[in-house]
């Protein structure tokens, strides 16, 4: 009976701040996946980067604990090599063998919401869920993913970029944005380095501070506008949720708003709009989809300015998925509930990869 349901390799932790994140959707991407139909295999991500086979009884420590909850070091190393096909090994037992028909990447961040493990399933040649190499490549670095989108007329906020050999100058800076404006990694997630900036002072310790993360930053004009997020689904004809608002009693979404300031914000799902915004969103929203190459999921966050403006402030390929998190529950609230949209999930990338497997891989007939 068993052997007749679909391995799904669960892909989750990483080496990224928001390992613990990650933790916390695994656990309910996990609980919530149709047991009659799939079988999830877990593979835990430690932070040094090893991957490890977690059993689901016991894959978490502390997990009621969003502070302490951690991945159980206590399971056998795997590994996925190219080209094989859903095969994973253990590289010090010969016996061990276990098959994937399928990966759901739950990493955020880098080194795993970026490409890099995109580019790794892509080689072992395995179906997964979201988006491939470039999307998630593209959706994680913001200087590209805004000029991709300013170059396809979609509105975004005016920014600049500083390169780690470039020389910060504060009163240029704010002479083509204005003040205050937002100091930002452009690689990470979870408001990691982000810094709201209203002075010289603000804005050397903001610049030092985000190049400990990476080393490309951009900064941005303020946006005065309510934050609205939209989740997309699909591959080539992708479908927008009802939008959500998170509504924010501190200054903006910071990391501490995220995950530790409990009052810091609210959500409102679905967002209170009028039928003229919700279109606007949601059309915005499969348009930048498509303009960055995404596939499979993406949740697309924007503003929503006083005079009815909405600007598009960033794409995620692995949202969060928490019971909380706004990209379930925004297709909850559109008719999808959490077990369905996983199944959705892995279908779109069994579909992906049917029509990839097709290409020819050589010019020549052999
Ligand atoms: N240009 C901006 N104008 C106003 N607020 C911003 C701007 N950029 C970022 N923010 C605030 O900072 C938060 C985190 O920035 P964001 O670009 O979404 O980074 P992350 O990928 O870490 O979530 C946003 O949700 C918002 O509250
Ligand atoms: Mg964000």
């Amino acid at each position: 009976m068993d052997n007749k349901k679909i391995n799904v390799g669960i892909l989750f932790g990483g080496k990224s701040a928001e390992h613990e994140v990650s933790l916390r959707s695994a656990k309910n991407v996990i609980d919530a996946i149709d047991k009659e139909k799939y079988n999830p295999v877990l593979i835990g991500i430690n932070k040094e980067g090893k991957w490890l086979l977690n059993d689901s009884s016991c894959f978490l420590l502390n997990s009621d604990d969003p502070e302490k909850i951690k991945l159980n070091p206590a399971s056998d190393d795997v590994v996925m090599a190219p080209q094989c096909s859903g095969e994973i090994a253990n590289l010090s037992r010969s016996d061990f063998n276990k098959s994937i028909d399928v990966i759901f990447p739950i990493l955020h961040g880098p080194f795993g919401e970026d490409g890099t493990v995109q580019g790794l399933l892509k080689l072992a040649n395995i179906p997964f869920v979201g988006a491939g190499v470039l999307g998630s490549a593209v959706g994680m670095d913001k200087d590209v993913m805004n000029r991709l989108l300013r170059d396809a007329g979609l509105p975004i906020a005016k920014f600049i970029v500083l390169n780690y050999t470039d020389k910060p100058d504060y009163a240029k800076t704010v002479e083509e944005l204005g003040l205050p404006m937002f100091v930002k990694p452009a690689n990470l997630g979870s408001s990691v380095g982000v810094s709201k900036v209203h002075n010289q002072e603000e804005f050397d310790k903001a610049v030092i501070d985000a190049f400990q993360y990476d080393t490309k930053l951009i900064i941005e004009e303020n946006i005065n506008g309510r934050e609205i997020e939209c989740s997309v689904l699909g591959n080539s004809n992708p479908i927008a949720s009802l939008p959500g608002e998170v509504i924010l009693k501190d200054d903006f979404y910071s990391y501490e708003t995220k995950y530790i300031n409990e009052d810091g914000a609210s959500i409102e799902i679905p967002a209170k709009l009028s039928e003229d915004i919700i279109k606007q969103i949601q059309d915005l929203a499969v348009e930048t989809f498509k303009v960055l190459s995404c596939e499979g999921l993406a949740r697309v966050d924007f503003f929503l300015q006083p005079d009815n403006k909405v600007v598009v402030n960033e794409i995620n390929t692995i949202p969060g998925f928490t019971s909380i998190s706004m990209y379930p529950k925004l297709w909850e609230a559109s008719g999808i509930g959490y077990t369905e949209l996983i199944d959705k999930l892995i279908q779109l990338a069994f579909e992906r990869f049917g029509r990839e497997q097709k290409l020819k891989t050589s010019y020549t007939d052999e």
